[in-house]
């Protein structure tokens, strides 16, 4: 009779069997169980079944072909069990995801969104110059003293180069220098008329920032569209006409307008356009409102920029957004602009 393998070599055996009851009882709950499982016993490298293959060189000859058919069986159980598993975990998985509860109430779209009010107000302001021939100049939010300020003739000592009106972020020594956040778009025509010639026609829209305490009419940010026309023979008439245009075309044909004197360093003469707008509570029936500031550009700010103010004349303006935007809509505090309320952003 041929010695059996039972006999030769016992404690090979003895592992295949202890190791066949281990396969059987492994648990394969998960996807990591599983995993481990396969490491542990099919691993390339030092999987337990693995191993075992190349211990079948210890095996007598005789009993080589039936240890051999055991090992095979071994690992086949092994891959089964694995393949059995992963079959199992998928199926569960794909029936958690078809569990729908159809009572559970239906899912709102997200609401479309909407233009902010600032923003449709200040499209309206441009595409109102844009029919009158202007077009749109940019310049950058951080600006140096001279942009913001010299240039455009503010005197050394002026109150609004002071901490308490700029937002610096490189100090000025005393009077001239630093680097801030610009007050006004007015620096845009300096830029503007540096890199080019005359003439020019443009308007620029932008954010200007001020040190202001914040309040129901104030905040330290807000926005302006700045208007600049340089050409020969321009004068106050055409400055008034389209000032006079853009206020009727905004507010409406019969609003009440006034045209006022005013001062700005870089403008000379200079004039505010107000608006008449009319409050029922009001004892008078309504208010006048500034809207806007402009003036003649002052032959000091064309020099700056190498115009020469004997052969050309310009006309300029600069009117805040903010304030026609809370007209329109009827906001009585500016703060409610910038706070992202939900709330107020979905009636627009
Ligand atoms: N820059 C001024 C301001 O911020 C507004 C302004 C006034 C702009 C008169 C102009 C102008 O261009 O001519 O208050």
């Amino acid at each position: 009779m041929e010695p059996s393998v039972m006999e030769s070599d016992k404690s090979l055996l003895e592992i295949v069997e202890e190791m066949r009851r281990d396969i059987e009882a492994a648990g394969l709950g998960s996807e990591q169980e599983a995993e481990a499982f396969r490491v542990r016993y099919l691993g390339q490298k030092n999987g337990l079944v693995t191993n075992l293959f190349k211990r079948i060189r210890e095996v007598p000859p005789e009993t080589r072909r039936e240890a051999g058919q055991r090992l095979n069986a071994l690992k086949k159980l092994a891959e089964t069990r694995l393949d059995d598993a992963r079959t199992q975990l998928r199926q569960d998985q794909s029936q958690d995801r078809a569990a729908i509860d159809l009572t559970l109430p239906g899912r709102r779209p997200s609401p479309p969104g909407s233009t902010h009010p600032l923003t449709t107000t200040l499209n309206d302001i441009v595409r109102i110059f844009e029919r009158l021939g202007f077009v749109v100049a940019e310049g950058p939010e951080i600006e140096d003293d001279w942009h913001n300020f010299t240039a455009l003739n503010f005197p050394p000592d002026h109150p609004a180069r002071d901490m308490q009106d700029t937002l610096f972020i490189e100090a000025s020594d005393g009077g001239e220098g630093g680097i801030m956040l610009r007050t006004h778009t007015s620096p845009v025509q300096i830029r503007a008329m540096h890199a080019g010639d005359p003439p020019f026609r443009l308007i620029a829209p932008g954010r200007v920032y001020r040190n202001e305490s914040i309040t129901y009419k104030s905040y330290c940010l807000f926005h302006q569209v700045e208007g600049l026309v340089v050409d020969e023979g321009v004068t106050m008439a055409d400055l008034k006409h389209v000032l006079f245009t853009f206020a009727r075309t905004f507010f409406g044909d019969d609003v009440k307008l006034r045209f006022r004197p005013s001062f700005f360093p870089f403008t000379e003469p200079s004039a505010e356009l107000d608006i008449w707008w009319p409050l029922p509570d009001h004892p008078d029936g309504g208010r006048w409102m500034e809207i806007l500031g402009s003036g003649m550009v002052d032959p000091n700010v064309l020099e700056a920029v190498g115009i020469d103010s004997e052969r050309y004349t310009g006309y300029a303006f600069g009117m805040g957004v903010e304030r026609p935007a809370m007209l329109r809509y009827n906001i009585d505090d500016i703060r409610i602009l910038y706070e992202n309320d939900v709330r107020f952003l979905e009636q627009f």
